[in-house]
């Protein structure tokens, strides 16, 4: 299908994301401990107040690793000598525009293939780019990457970026599956770019999940208003707070909703009941942050061979570049 501003697959249809958020929704309300996987956060109106979360004050990841970019990102062309960037979860591809310049400059970089969820933002992203980048071949792709990387273009040599600690949304036994479904569909020699924010001081950790503003907070209830609308649920949204919580064991952040007072919530396309106790969390959003070592060993536990990693002078976040290798490569 094309998006008037280069081509768009669509491996999520409508329906299929319909029926994946019917099945998560009767899973998480109907847990003992409820909760809902952080996706579907990312309706047009959550990926725009993500967009306003990266410029917060608080929220130091995205402009942590936009400066490890322009650090590395001519290294990194020179290093893959790529024709072909995938981007995983690309949301508004701003940051990726400094990989796509340096790769322009190395002259090697034919195509650019931005996968995201959120049919609206890669949209919106492809149409910006367009203008920008009229010599690159735009191949947008809706689609999940727990589930349809199978599916991505094949290239002469790709470069795979998963940026801004995406990875960290994922539980550890997913971070697992998904780093051997990307090598398995990857060639040996091509190679996987990816953010990760670094485990730090917990006030500077929950306030970047907690700011001043309550962007984070509105980011947090909007998957009830998506939930709310998609599945006719009457979940009164402002009767939920935002809560942001370090765990040191796991060293991940937990965004929870707390509810403020007992609820029966209804959610007519289910037909489900979901009672809720005052004070009762449910929850949203893991955000695992990672200490540089363990991300080499992350990835060379799926066969990726980590080539090298750029971190900020505070050691907040660190951009680390892998090769797909040879099976034996790795023993
Ligand atoms: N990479 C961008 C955006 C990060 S926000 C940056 O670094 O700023 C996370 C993005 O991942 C959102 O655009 C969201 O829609 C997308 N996303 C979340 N879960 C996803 C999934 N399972 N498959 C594909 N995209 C996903
Ligand atoms: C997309 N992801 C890496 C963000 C994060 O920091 O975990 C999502 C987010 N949640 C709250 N603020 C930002």
């Amino acid at each position: 299908m094309s998006a008037g501003t280069g081509l768009l697959d669509i491996h999520l249809t409508e329906d299929d994301a319909a029926a994946a958020l019917r099945a998560d929704v009767r899973a998480g309300l109907t847990a003992p401990l409820k909760n809902l996987p952080p996706k579907w956060f990312y309706d047009a109106r959550g990926s725009a107040l993500f967009e306003r979360i990266t410029r917060l004050p608080e929220y130091y990841p995205t402009r942590t690793e936009r400066a490890l970019l322009i650090d590395s990102v001519d290294e990194i062309a020179a290093a893959t000598g790529a024709d072909t960037l995938v981007e995983l979860g690309s949301g508004s591809s701003e940051k990726t525009r400094l990989l796509l310049d340096a790769f322009v400059r190395a002259g090697t970089l034919r195509r650019y293939v931005p996968q995201d969820v959120s049919a609206p933002a890669l949209r919106q992203a492809m149409d910006a780019l367009a203008a920008d980048y009229p010599q690159l071949e735009l191949h947008g792709v809706v689609g999940d990457f727990t589930a349809h990387l199978d599916r991505l273009p094949l290239g002469q040599q790709r470069t795979v970026a998963f940026l801004g600690g995406t990875i960290g949304n994922l539980r550890p036994h997913e971070r697992r599956v998904f780093l051997d479904q990307l090598r398995a569909v990857l060639q040996p020699g091509e190679h996987l770019l990816l953010g990760t924010g670094l485990v730090i001081d917990e006030p500077t950790l929950v306030a970047a999940y907690d700011d001043a503003a309550g962007i984070t907070a509105e980011f947090n209830r909007n998957v009830l208003h998506v939930l709310n609308r998609e599945l006719c649920a009457d979940f009164v949204v402002d009767a939920f707070e935002h809560v942001a919580l370090w765990d040191p064991v796991d060293e991940w952040i937990e965004m929870r909703l707390r509810a403020t007072r007992a609820m029966t919530v209804h959610v007519r396309a289910l037909d489900l009941v979901a009672d809720f106790a005052a004070g009762e969390e449910m929850r949203t959003e893991i955000s695992a942050k990672f200490h540089v070592a363990g991300v080499r060993q992350m990835l060379q536990a799926s066969k990726f061979a980590p080539v090298r990693t750029w971190t900020d002078p505070l050691e907040r976040f660190a951009l680390t570049l892998a090769v797909a290798a040879e099976g034996d490569e790795m023993a």
